[in-house]
């Protein structure tokens, strides 16, 4: 693809292969990080599986919350499985090469799980502001096709996100240096590679990720401000933290996704360069994938009576 320009361009090389840095300069830590790693994974698409299956198998569990839920789950384990098994594959391997495509793609995958997560913790936010305001009607509102509307909108604005980013990036003329220094193709440290002055194309995609990130988290302030209120009219103290409790789980989740999200993408880029960082902003990437599963199984008290039951109907089957 970019191989075609050279020639023409002088001393210009094009990049075809890339090269991930990754942990290449701390060869000592590699057998740690790879176990530390692998343990993560497990334990990432082991825990949302749960999820999955428990919501799907409980009859009591077919609401939109769980419907939600459950197409989060299913994001996160792809979320993860994009950087996660290749990372791991780098840190056994010599060669860490990734060819242009497929850094492309990686990226793409990356953002379009990503973008989608963003709405899609909207959209669930808006349920619960719907569950909460409009109780009497919820079921009628929220009806199955409601919320495969909302699900498919938020996956058709990730894939437009994430299809605009990566065909902006990778549309920059590439030269020199082929090498990055990360874990995967992310934004920041591909963009680190293009040739010239690369300040616009910054300034761009952070205006970009900026409105991607905030637009959804506007509507998630909005949703949790008429629900506040709402609360805040109950009565009775039982009430109030009964209608609470249905939306401290999603609470949770948002504040971890936006609090690692603002973390890694709206900072400037010479902050970048430190290796610590570097570590962290990969712990930022599976930091919710993990936690979800944990958060919605341990505080929700839905999930957990749908544990037990699946737990009694596996282990005492007669009973
Ligand atoms: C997630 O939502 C989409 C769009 O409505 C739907 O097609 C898909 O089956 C859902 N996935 C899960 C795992 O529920």
């Amino acid at each position: 693809m970019k191989s075609s320009e050279e020639g023409m361009a002088g001393n210009k090389t094009s990049v075809i292969v890339f090269v991930i840095l990754g942990f290449s300069h701390r060869p000592d830590m590699k057998v740690f990080f790879f176990i530390l790693f692998l343990c993560i994974y497990i334990i990432t698409v082991l825990g949302n599986l749960i999820i999955l299956l428990v919501t799907n198998m409980d009859p009591a569990l077919h609401t939109p919350m769980y419907f939600f839920l459950r197409n989060l789950s299913f994001l996160e384990i792809c979320y993860t499985s994009v950087t996660l098994p290749r990372v791991m594959v780098n840190l056994l391997s010599s060669d860490t090469s990734i060819s242009f495509a497929g850094c492309a793609a990686q990226m793409y995958f990356f953002l379009l799980f990503g973008a989608t997560e963003c709405c899609l913790l909207a959209a669930m936010a808006y349920d619960r502001y719907r569950a909460i305001c409009n109780p009497l009607h919820y079921m009628d509102i929220m009806n199955k096709k409601v919320c495969m509307q909302l699900a498919a909108s938020s996956w058709i604005c990730g894939n437009l996100v994430a299809l605009g980013h990566t065909t902006f990036i990778f549309s920059l003329p590439f030269c020199g240096s082929n090498v990055i220094n990360h874990f995967f193709c992310e934004i920041q440290p591909v963009l680190m590679l293009v040739c010239g002055n690369t300040y616009w194309n910054e300034l761009q995609i952070i205006l970009a990720a900026a409105f991607v990130i905030l637009m959804p988290f506007l509507l998630i302030l909005v949703s949790y401000g008429l629900i506040i209120s709402s609360i805040l009219k109950i009565r009775s103290a039982k009430g109030r933290y009964k209608a609470f409790s249905t939306c401290s789980s999603h609470l949770t989740v948002v504040t971890i996704f936006y609090g690692t999200a603002v973390f890694i993408y709206i900072r400037p880029k010479s902050s970048y360069y430190l290796d610590v960082d570097k570590v962290l902003s990969l712990f930022y990437s599976v930091v919710t994938p993990i936690l979800n599963p944990i958060i919605y199984s341990l505080r929700n008290r839905e999930v957990k009576g749908a544990l037990s039951k699946m737990r009694t109907k596996l282990f005492h089957p007669n009973s």
